[in-house]
């Protein structure tokens, strides 16, 4: 039987939904309204679209939106300087610097100059420390994403094997932590990892989170197990014609669903949960700054 599609952008409208709904809350009882910045440096396409789809979302969920976008060739100092702004306005909530930088900007320096409190991406290093010793923090949201779809099918995940197979700061290495605090038993398998089709097929719940298109075949799966697919990868599809492109994940989609269990598509599965976490998080940042 074909695995069942977990379909990540209908749960992320209930998530986008939820959210809104305590905005609409929160602004008539308190007068307060959440606000979001992000801040784009340079011109990469990838990361256009994904800032202009974070502003159109935050707005249609009733929170401010504050887009900042700069120069390639913008200054650290001029970053810095920009991020203290935003550390120091009562109106933001939240700061989001979309990721890849420009070479010549050092990412951590830049990450961790945002107050870890409007840190809503998760990726600061005392919410990065926090996450991996139980203690409140902000939790990033791809992996946050996936472990609410993981919940919302397995319902307790305590003792499942689970494998990341990726071990990004961004997605692998705080899935990992997360499934650990739901007391899974977790291995993360990287480019390096020995008899990595063998270590997959141990996997009760498996998250690829590598940016290989295609690269877990179904027969890497182990029968009726649940399978997040956080690849976005674009590749030439030249069955819609000469010149075009589709997204593929890194999971082999086609024989994987004749295998698992349950299985997130792309797109339409990861996906759209991250921007619905981001909300969250920004949400949840409001709430805590105001008490
Ligand atoms: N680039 C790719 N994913 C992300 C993300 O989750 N946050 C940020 N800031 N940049 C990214």
């Amino acid at each position: 039987m074909p695995a069942e599609i977990i379909d990540g952008k209908a749960f992320a409208e209930t998530v986008r939904a939820r959210v809104a709904g305590h905005v609409t809350q929160l602004r008539a009882e308190q007068g307060l309204t959440p606000g979001l910045a992000v801040v784009l440096v340079g011109e990469d396409p990838a990361s256009q679209v994904y800032v202009r789809n974070k502003g159109i979302q935050t707005k249609e969920s009733g929170m401010a939106s504050f887009e900042h976008r700069l120069p390639a060739e913008t200054p650290e100092a001029a970053l810095l300087g920009l991020i203290g702004e935003l550390n120091s306005d009562p109106a933001v909530h939240g700061i989001l610097v979309q990721l890849p930088l420009p070479a010549h900007l050092n990412a951590d320096l830049v990450i961790n100059a945002i107050a870890p409190e409007k840190d809503v991406d998760g990726f600061h290093i005392l919410n990065v420390g926090r996450l991996n010793t139980g203690q409140k923090s902000m939790v990033p949201c791809t992996p946050l994403g996936c472990l609410m779809l993981l919940r919302d099918r397995l319902g307790d995940l305590s003792g499942l094997n689970a494998v990341v197979l990726g071990r990004s700061n961004i997605v692998g290495k705080p899935m990992a932590s997360l499934l650990l605090r739901d007391s899974c038993t977790v291995t993360v398998a990287h480019s390096r990892t020995r008899d990595l089709p063998d270590v997959c097929r141990n996997a009760d719940i498996l998250v690829a989170a590598v940016g290989r298109p295609r690269m877990v075949p179904g027969d890497w799966i182990k029968p009726g197990a649940t399978v997040i697919d956080v690849g976005i990868n674009r590749v030439p599809a030249p069955e819609k014609g000469e010149g075009k492109t589709r997204l593929v994940g890194d999971v082999d989609f086609d024989s994987a669903v004749e295998v698992a269990g349950a299985i997130t598509p792309v797109p339409g599965g990861v996906g759209p949960m991250t921007i619905a976490c981001l909300l969250a998080n920004t949400l949840t940042a409001c709430c805590r700054a105001n008490g």
